[in-house]
């Protein structure tokens, strides 16, 4: 959406806010020996104390409040009963959600507990490489000029990115125009970031994969050659100068 009123970035900060603050209260709630659906029912249930829906059960009839993805799960990972979280599991929590008509979106990876398994690494990377993007955004810009920074940021450090992800237009709904946020300079992109417009920028980070792949259960999606990926995700609003972070309470 593009922001035209006071009261549409009033309430473009109020549901970015809930879904920061659900994001934020999951990553710390999170402990060795929960299960995934434990996990999603705890945000579930601040989404609803906070008049908030869940965006993906909303629009896709995803089943679960939000997505939880452990190790190799890439994204859009089920909750359930039956997974159960172990120290240095890998992470990623996406909450996106509606209030009063209003749509957000945020997500982050980060390592329960000890780093075990040494994901720390690629989360840093992800997570320098969404700030980086974000710095690079304004009225104008060619989003493929952004796609750019991010693959190059990422192969520096030797990781590659995920082609067939991307971030996206938000606001009135979860996805809106523009569809195709990529993390690689798209030459066939040539649309640019407009003004006072509303986008949700994500990374999709990962060790050797280029691509994600959605497993039969018809939602979780995983690596072309396996490995693992790290996203980290905030909902922006496009300025002159440099975007104002709606969901920048989520401490990412
Ligand atoms: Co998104
Ligand atoms: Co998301």
């Amino acid at each position: 959406m593009s922001i035209t009123t006071e009261a549409e970035l009033t309430g473009m900060k109020a549901a970015s806010e809930v879904v920061a603050l659900t994001l934020k209260e999951m990553r710390n709630f999170a402990k060795p020996g929960m299960t995934t659906k434990a996990l999603d029912n705890y945000g579930g249930q601040i989404l609803n104390d906070l008049g908030a829906k869940s965006a993906p059960y909303l629009t896709y009839g995803f089943p679960g409040w939000t997505c939880i993805s452990i190790n190799k799960e890439f994204c859009h990972g089920i909750p359930s009963d039956k997974k159960i979280l172990k120290e240095g599991d890998l992470i990623n929590i996406d909450v996106s959600a509606e209030l009063h008509g209003f749509w957000s979106d945020n997500g982050g990876s980060f390592v329960l507990g000890r780093d075990v398994n040494q994901h720390q690494q690629l989360i840093e990377a992800s997570k320098y490489i969404l700030h980086q993007a974000i710095h690079a955004i304004k009225g104008g810009v060619l989003i493929s000029d952004v796609g750019f920074i991010m693959e190059t940021e990422a192969k520096k450090r030797g990781y590659k990115v995920i082609k067939n992800l991307t971030g996206h237009g938000i606001g009135r709904s979860l996805h809106e125009e523009p569809h195709e946020i990529a993390n690689f300079r798209d030459r066939f992109n040539h649309k640019r970031f407009k003004k006072n417009s509303v986008v949700a920028i994500e990374t999709f980070i990962s060790t050797t994969s280029s691509y994600a792949e959605t497993l039969q259960d018809g939602w979780t999606m995983v690596g072309n050659k396996g490995g693992f990926m790290a996203q980290h995700e905030h909902t922006i609003v496009v300025t002159d100068g440099k975007p104002i972070v709606l969901t920048e309470m989520n401490e990412i």
